[in-house]
């Protein structure tokens, strides 16, 4: 799982707590640039959100185990995702562990899972999705729905989660599924 610097660090932080009640083993690397977005947005220090990790990396570390296909994963999540991270999946510029281990997953046609955060969006980024997309990426943006009549932003936030843990098939009570309209009359 990677962290960027997009707005939206709470859904990183929340798949986290849900991976972690399920006992999925996590290997966490957060950007630069996330780091600083998580001292705006959270009153959470990078070290406390790490610690919802089972492994942690820095970006930087280009000897960590994810660097390898030969060291096995379920796959990645990048969340949230900022649009020059999304530039580098989609043009496979491995020039980090994140994009790295991104090009891995995909090399290894492991499930991607991106979950961008922009707007509005360019035409840059729009193409970058649909490369993304071409190549089997999961594009999932933070793009919360409200059919299942979110309450709270907790609600909003755990329907984006809840969308990504589907892409990996894992159970999950986060939102109210759509059942379909009532009758009429
Ligand atoms: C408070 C804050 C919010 C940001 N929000 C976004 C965003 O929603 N989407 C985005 O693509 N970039 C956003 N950025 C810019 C990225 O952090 C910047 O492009 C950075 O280089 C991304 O690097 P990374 O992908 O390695 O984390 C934001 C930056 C800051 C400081």
């Amino acid at each position: 799982m990677a962290i960027t610097g997009a707005s939206g660090i709470v859904y990183g932080k929340r798949l986290l707590e849900e991976l972690k009640i399920r006992k999925i083993e996590t290997h966490l690397i957060v950007s630069e640039a996330a780091e600083k977005v998580i001292e705006h947005e959270l009153e959470l220090s990078k070290k406390d959100l790490e610690k919802l990790a089972d492994r942690v990396y820095d970006a930087d570390e280009l000897t960590s185990p994810l660097m390898s296909g030969s060291f096995k994963t379920d796959g990645m999540v990048i969340i949230p995702c900022s649009m020059k991270t999304l530039a580098g999946v989609a043009h496979g510029f491995a020039d980090n562990l994140i994009l790295r281990a991104a090009d891995v997953a995909l090399k290894e046609k492991r499930r991607l899972v991106v979950v961008p955060r922009e707007t509005p969006l360019n035409t840059i980024h729009l193409r970058n999705m649909l490369s993304a997309a071409e190549l089997g990426v999961f594009v999932v943006p933070a793009m919360p729905a409200f059919y299942h009549k979110p309450k709270k932003i907790d609600d909003l936030v755990d329907f984006v989660v809840g969308r990504v843990l589907d892409c990996f098939d894992i159970e999950h009570k986060l939102f109210k599924r759509y059942s379909g309209m009532k009758p009429r009359g």
